[in-house]
C-alpha cells in the first residue's frame, strides 16, 4: 500500500502522523511511504531521517496526499479535501460531532474515514485518543496556573497556596483519562481539588486510588452550579464517545464565577462542555467573558509536540499496519473494536453518534462490510 504522512496544517499543530520508527516498520513490510517535506521538522524528525529510514520525501502537500491511506494527526483542514480521492483512507482524529462543514466534505469526497477517537479497546477505552488526553489533562493543571497568576490576568491564587493560606480550589469535571491526569497534576501541586462524574463505578475506582486525596462528588447541574461559585480553576473533561460534548456549564452559571478564576475546556474539540467555550489555538489561547479566563485549545499536545508524537504514534502505528496489511476491509471485519472507528464509508455516515448529531442517515459498519 502506498501511505502518505502530510505536514499538518492546523494552526499551530506540529504533530506528525508517522515518526522515522513507524515509516520503518511500514517499509519492511514492503509498503511505499510519502512523507511530505519538513512534516517532522518541529518534533526533530529530520527528511534525512525519514529517507534513511526508507520514505520518499514528497516536496507538494498533493503528492504526500496521492496515497491509498494517509495517516495523520488533526482533522484536514481547507485545501486538503481537494487533495482526496474516493475510497482513500483517512486515519486521523475527526471530531465529527461538531463540525457540519467537515463531514459533509468528507461526505462529498467519498473517502473512508477512520477516526482515532472512536476506536475502542477491549475494556471498552479509547486506545487512540488515550495518550493525548494524558497530555492534554496534564497540560490543562500548567495552562490553569498560568492564566491564574495576576501577571496574566488572573485572579492570583497559587495552585498550593503556602504556610497559613489555603490552596487553590480546583473542580474537574469527567473522571476519564483527562481527569484523572488533571488530578495527579492538581493534587501534586498541593491544590484542593474535587473531581466530577456521572459514573459512579468511575468515582470508586478514583476513591480506592486517592484514599481521600481526592474529593469525588457525582455530577449533577446543581452540584455544579454550587462548586464552580467558589472554585479558581474548573477544568472540563466529559465525552461521549463520538458525540457532541454535553454542556454541563451554563452562561448564566459562568456570570456567578469569580473574578479571574479560570475555565479550561478541554473537550472543546467535542464541542465544548461550557455554553461560553469557542474554540481557540495556541497562537491566541484564551478570551474572557464575565470576568472568567476561557482556555479552550483544540490541539493542546500540540505544544509538546514531541512526546505527542511519540505517545500517539506508539498507539497508532499497531492499527495503522494493520490496516495497510490487510486493507482496511479486512483489518474492519477481523477487528469489531476497529470496527467503531470506521466514520464515514462512500458518502455515508456509520457512526451512530455522528448521524444523530448531525442528522444524517446512519449505516452500521457491518452492512457496509457485509456481516
Ligand atoms: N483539547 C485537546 O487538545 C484534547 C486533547 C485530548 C483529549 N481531548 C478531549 O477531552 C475529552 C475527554 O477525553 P478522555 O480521554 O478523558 O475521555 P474518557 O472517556 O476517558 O473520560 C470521559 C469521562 O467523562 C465522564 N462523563 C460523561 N458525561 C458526563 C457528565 N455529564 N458529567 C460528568 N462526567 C461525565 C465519563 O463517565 C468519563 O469518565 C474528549 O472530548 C477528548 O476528545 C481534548
Amino acid at each position: 500500500m502506498k501511505i502518505g504522512v502530510p505536514k499538518e496544517t492546523k494552526s499551530m499543530e506540529f504533530r506528525v502522523g508517522a515518526t522515522p520508527t513507524t515509516v520503518a516498520g511500514f517499509v519492511q513490510h514492503s509498503h511505499e511511504v510519502v512523507v511530505e517535506k519538513d512534516a517532522g521538522e518541529m518534533v526533530g524528525f529530520t527528511n534525512y531521517m525519514y529517507v534513511k529510514a526508507g520514505a520518499k520525501i514528497a516536496q507538494t502537500p498533493r503528492e504526500a496526499w496521492d496515497c491509498d491511506m494517509i495517516v495523520k494527526v488533526k482533522e484536514p483542514q481547507g485545501l486538503e479535501f481537494s487533495y482526496m480521492h474516493e475510497d482513500q483512507i483517512i486515519f486521523g482524529y475527526l471530531h465529527l460531532a461538531p463540525d457540519q462543514e467537515q463531514t459533509r466534505l468528507l461526505l462529498e469526497q467519498k473517502v473512508v474515514a477512520i477516526a482515532y477517537e472512536t476506536v475502542i479497546d477491549e475494556d471498552g477505552r479509547l486506545p487512540l485518543l488515550t495518550p493525548m488526553s494524558e497530555i492534554a489533562g496534564r497540560m490543562s493543571v500548567q495552562a490553569g496556573a498560568h492564566h491564574l497568576q495576576t501577571t496574566n490576568g488572573g485572579r492570583g491564587v497559587l495552585l498550593g497556596g503556602v504556610s497559613g493560606v489555603l490552596p487553590a480550589n480546583v473542580i474537574i469535571i469527567g473522571g476519564g483519562v483527562v481527569g484523572t491526569n488533571a488530578a495527579q497534576m492538581a493534587l501534586g501541586l498541593g491544590a484542593d481539588v474535587t473531581i466530577l462524574d456521572n459514573s459512579i463505578r468511575r468515582l470508586r475506582e478514583l476513591n480506592d486510588i486517592y484514599h481521600g486525596r481526592l474529593k469525588t462528588l457525582f455530577s449533577s447541574k446543581e452540584t455544579i452550579s454550587k462548586l464552580i461559585q467558589h472554585a479558581d480553576l474548573v477544568i472540563g473533561g466529559v465525552l461521549i464517545p463520538g458525540k457532541k460534548a454535553p454542556n454541563l456549564i451554563t452562561e448564566e452559571m459562568v456570570q456567578t464565577m469569580q473574578n479571574g478564576s479560570v475555565l479550561v475546556d478541554v473537550s472543546i474539540d467535542q464541542g465544548g462542555c461550557f455554553e461560553t467555550s469557542r474554540p481557540t489555538t495556541h497562537l491566541n489561547p484564551t478570551y474572557t467573558m464575565h470576568n472568567v479566563i476561557h482556555y479552550c485549545v483544540t490541539n493542546m499536545p500540540s505544544a509538546c509536540a514531541r512526546t505527542a508524537t511519540q505517545a500517539l504514534t506508539n498507539a497508532t502505528y499497531p492499527y495503522a499496519i494493520r490496516i495497510a496489511n490487510n486493507g482496511y476491509r479486512k483489518a474492519l471485519i477481523d477487528d469489531k473494536l476497529l470496527r467503531q472507528g470506521l466514520n464515514i464509508h462512500n458518502g455515508v455516515v456509520t457512526n451512530s453518534n455522528v448521524a444523530q448529531d448531525l442528522g444524517y442517515e446512519y449505516v452500521s459498519p457491518d452492512k457496509i462490510l457485509n456481516l
